[in-house]
């Protein structure tokens, strides 16, 4: 079930008895860490109100095919855009006939015509009306097409009748479109990254901050996610736009970077922190702007920020932990210093004194330090290092994770 994370679920739910069990499958989808939309039929919403799976996915759900409201948000071509696998479940008899005639005449089947994606059915009717040889004839025309028919299994059913027709369970249905999809070095993990600097304020119009563009946090975000985990990127401010699919926190400070961190902490599997926190804060904000005055040397008081990453890795819950180290000198050493003191399983030293490399650079070279040995990767892209860090803090953390 865990493939199922981050993936765009389309449900649809077209009118039959076995729609109820839609609820239970949107469940189970979105417990696996899918994204859930639901279409529904108007013959669907005679069995099961739109109210319960819009609370049950978190998302409104899309009845018409001309809504206006719909269509200014996420419209019909959006929505068979935006899903990486539509599964009909139950599909009725009357559902399948209109898409194997390659009609559009509601927003499902339209939907249906207008996708790229794989699409599932699980057909759901009358024993009679399943062995009916046109609906024999439909199903066949749509293996053709490519549709995927799961079940029907045979058993009593609602009418009286025993026979070919009942609906497959929501929990093999679940299972069988989890298949679909390839398992990942992290299907299945929850990741927090920090990213970015913080800014600490002076007054109402400054701050302390530093070089940090994001750049290198926000990669990693997007290596994670492309890896099958479900990614909370925590952002100090930055011009990024986050990638889909990750959940953004954006903070300032670094006080509320902690906070942000430790918010469903038990929950995080892994913990990078990228982010360049401040080390100081001003001890008091000035309400106003603080205005020039005649000395020539103005004294500022900074007070020690908490250490981010330190206190994750001391939590009761605590994640498999990775910080950066960034140096101007002796990399190698402070880098093994950070492991060590801050109780780190990973640190990755970051030369921040070389042209090219580090902040707001697009690219960056890094040393990648554990407690038994010290790998070099070389300078590329930070795009592409970003998925050379996940993929090798994958390798130890599936290996901690199978001790
Ligand atoms: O954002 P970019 O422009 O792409 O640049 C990338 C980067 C250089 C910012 C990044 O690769 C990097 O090195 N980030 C860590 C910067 C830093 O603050 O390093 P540090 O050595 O001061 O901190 C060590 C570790 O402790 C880091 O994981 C840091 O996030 C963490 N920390 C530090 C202080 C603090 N109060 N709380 C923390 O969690």
């Amino acid at each position: 079930m865990h493939r199922l994370t981050n993936r765009q679920i389309l449900l649809g739910i077209t009118g039959g008895i076995a729609a109820y069990k839609s609820a239970e499958i949107t469940r189970l989808l979105k417990k696996a860490g899918a994204d859930v939309r639901v279409v529904m039929t108007p013959a669907a919403t005679e069995f099961i109100t739109p109210l319960t799976l819009q609370a049950l996915s978190g998302h409104p759900v899309h009845l018409e095919l001309l809504d206006p409201e719909a269509e200014a948000g996420m419209g019909h071509i959006e929505l068979a855009k935006w899903a990486d696998h539509i599964l009909i479940a139950p599909a009725s008899a009357d559902f399948i006939a209109r898409v194997a005639a390659g009609m559009g005449n509601d927003l499902l089947t339209t939907l249906c015509l207008a996708t790229e994606a794989p699409i599932s059915l699980a057909p759901a009717m009358n024993q009679a009306m399943w062995r009916d040889a046109h609906t024999q004839a439909n199903v066949e025309a749509l293996k053709s097409a490519g549709y995927t028919i799961w079940g029907p299994d045979a058993g009593e059913q609602a009418c009286g009748d025993t026979g070919p027709g009942r609906m497959l369970e929501p929990t093999d249905l679940a299972a069988r479109l989890a298949a679909e999809f390839e398992y990942l070095a992290l299907s299945g993990k929850t990741v927090f990254i920090t990213a970015g600097p913080t800014r600490e304020p002076l007054d109402p119009v400054r701050f302390i901050s530093n070089h940090s563009s994001g750049k290198m946090g926000y990669a990693l975000a997007q290596a994670a996610m492309d890896a099958g985990a479900k990614v909370k990127l925590i952002s100090g401010p930055v011009n990024l736009t986050p990638p889909s699919r990750v959940t953004c926190i954006q903070v300032e400070t670094a006080e509320e970077m902690l906070a942000a961190s430790l918010e469903q902490i038990e929950e995080c599997d892994l913990f990078i922190g990228a982010a360049a926190v401040a080390d100081y804060r001003p001890v008091a904000i000035a309400e106003h702007k603080i205005k020039k005055g005649n000395e020539e040397i103005m004294e500022l008081r900074l007070v020690k920020n908490p250490d981010i990453i330190a206190t994750v890795a001391k939590h009761s819950h605590r994640p498999f932990t990775v910080g950066f180290a960034a140096e101007t000198r002796d990399l190698l050493h402070y880098a093994r210093d950070k492991l060590v003191r801050k109780q780190l399983d990973m640190v990755i030293a970051n030369d921040v004194s070389v042209a090219g490399i580090g902040f707001n650079s697009n690219e960056n070279q890094v040393t990648l330090v554990t407690p038994e040995d010290a790998t070099s990767l070389p300078q590329t892209s930070k795009r592409m290092l970003a998925k050379q860090l996940i993929e090798q803090i994958a390798l130890h953390l599936n290996k901690q994770d199978s001790l």
